[in-house]
């Protein structure tokens, strides 16, 4: 058995239907526990989530949201971590309560049971309904670069030069940390269900490496497939040319 493949025209239908399957999931349980990724590819996810609040279609206020990843060591108040720009990007403009976002604990004085603490939440909100991810150019999954193993767990990595790259773009001439706090790929199979969102040219290779090569931790997303039966994959046609072959 392999994931759900669902390929749609564009980045509005993919971006609609990844708001769809977090509307349903917040219909059924208001209080659910969500992961959400940061990135490109979830603006217009967020900007329909928004919308679709305002409009009074889904309440936005009960839900726990669990942070996928964090640079180590930064603050609340830098205006260049994962966390704030969510806050920019989403938790603001959406009215998502402050105390229903959980972000890494990336500057505790032990960040390896600090981390422990924070799959503890996890397991005391419930267990994660959704995670919805993105995809990295690299394969990675949150911050889970190549090498990461399927039962990883939340922890502080080193990010890889890619990433850190593809990165600087947020970080505004300041130099972006070399190590990330991150769900373990582990952590986020455990999730009721997995959403992976793609689009665009620039991942029609990895999405053909995650989804057609033997599974590998040199591609971190391929070990979504272990979970067959709860992961859907939303890909726009741009992302999918490489599929058939
Ligand atoms: P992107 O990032 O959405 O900006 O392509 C995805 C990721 O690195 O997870």
């Amino acid at each position: 058995m392999e994931p759900t493949l669902i390929v749609v025209p564009d980045y509005t239908a993919m971006s609609e239907m990844a708001a769809d399957i977090v509307v349903e999931t917040l219909n059924s349980d208001p209080t659910a526990a969500i992961s959400l990724p940061t990135g490109s590819t979830p603006v217009g996810m967020f900007e329909s989530l928004i919308r679709r609040s305002r409009a009074g279609d889904v309440d936005l206020t009960r839900f726990q949201l669990f942070c996928l990843d964090e640079y180590l060591g930064v603050t609340p108040d830098d205006p260049n971590t994962l966390t704030s720009w969510l806050h920019r990007t989403f938790i603001h403009p959406a009215g998502i309560p402050a105390e229903h976002v959980h972000s890494l604990p990336v500057t505790a004085d032990n960040p390896s049971s600090a981390a422990t603490d924070y799959e503890q939440a996890i397991v005391e909100a419930g267990g994660l309904k959704l995670a919805v991810l993105g995809i990295g150019g690299n394969g990675h999954v949150a911050y889970n670069e190549p090498g990461a193993a399927a039962d990883s767990r939340t922890r502080v990595l080193d990010l890889a030069q890619e990433s850190i790259d593809q990165a600087a773009v947020y970080f505004d001439g300041a130099s972006v940390p070399r190590q990330a706090m991150s769900m373990g790929v582990g952590t986020l199979l455990e999730a009721e269900k997995i959403v992976l969102i793609v689009s665009g040219e620039s991942k029609q290779e990895i999405l053909r490496k995650t989804l057609r090569d033997p599974m590998s931790a040199d591609v971190p997303a391929s070990w979504l497939r272990l979970q067959p039966k709860k992961v859907t994959v939303i890909a726009d046609e741009a992302a999918t040319g490489l599929l058939s072959t």
